[in-house]
């Protein structure tokens, strides 16, 4: 069963979740993620664009953030429906060139063809709509200019039977006891399971208008990079 997505519900589960989120985020992929959000920025070094204005969508407590501001960018927003995470944000990183946005994906403060990157990490599996979301994506994104995702999606093939373990009892179990939250750590199993394979989310990328420049799988095809163009 699809997990309830509406707004109020997902801003209240990170909001609860947001002072132990780095913390469990780190624990749970005995840190990989560092290193997953740091090949992201380097792959985009190796790009001929120049990435002035970036968009940072969902950027919880800003790790993505962070490392995306070593592609030097005029300007970066960190835009997330969770204040919370943005407090914690804030706290973390300070720079004269970012600018911390409280909204949601699917409306952007943002021009028309205004934008050279937006990043998503960890966020569009949480998008109630994600049609409308990719539009407003594409309103915003420049001609040419890059939509690059890390998400962690649906399996597909049979992932091994110690990591189904791992992830649908223990991890719910300790996320949900360490974070002091009642099932914000259920939602995260459920939501994944639940979410589409890399390969159905290109498509539904594609059938948007994106141009699918290439996935690249960082975790037994569950946790993959994704970067698209407008
Ligand atoms: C799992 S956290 C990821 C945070 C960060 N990007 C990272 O890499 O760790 C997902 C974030 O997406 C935000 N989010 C979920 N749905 C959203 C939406 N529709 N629009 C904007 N932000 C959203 C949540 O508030 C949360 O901070």
């Amino acid at each position: 069963m699809q997990p309830d997505k509406s707004r109020k519900k997902i801003e209240m589960m990170f909001d609860e979740i947001a002072p132990s989120y780095d913390r469990l985020n780190h624990l749970f992929t005995a840190r990989r993620d560092i290193v997953w959000r740091r090949k992201i920025v380097n792959e985009l070094k190796k790009k001929d664009n120049r990435f002035y204005n970036i968009v940072d969508l969902a950027s919880g407590t800003g790790d993505l953030t962070l490392e995306l501001l070593k592609l030097d960018p005029d300007k970066i927003c960190a835009v997330d429906i969770s204040k919370n995470m943005l407090d914690l944000l804030r706290i973390k990183i300070s720079d004269e060139r970012l600018e911390l946005i409280h909204a949601e994906a699917s409306s952007m403060p943002f021009e028309d063809d205004s934008i050279d990157l937006i990043t998503i990490g960890f966020g569009v599996r949480n998008f109630a709509n994600l049609n409308e979301s990719l539009a407003e994506i594409r309103r915003v994104l420049k001609p040419g200019g890059y939509l690059v995702i890390i998400e962690m999606f649906k399996a597909e093939r049979m992932s091994s039977k110690i990591f189904n373990y791992y992830f649908s009892k223990i991890m719910p179990f300790l996320g949900n006891k360490l974070s002091k939250s009642k099932s914000a750590y259920n939602y995260l199993s459920d939501s994944v399971q639940n979410f589409l394979t890399v390969r159905e989310f290109t498509d539904i990328c594609q059938e948007n208008g994106f141009t699918h420049e290439k996935s690249v799988n960082n975790f037994i095809g569950v946790v993959n990079s994704v970067y698209l163009r407008n």
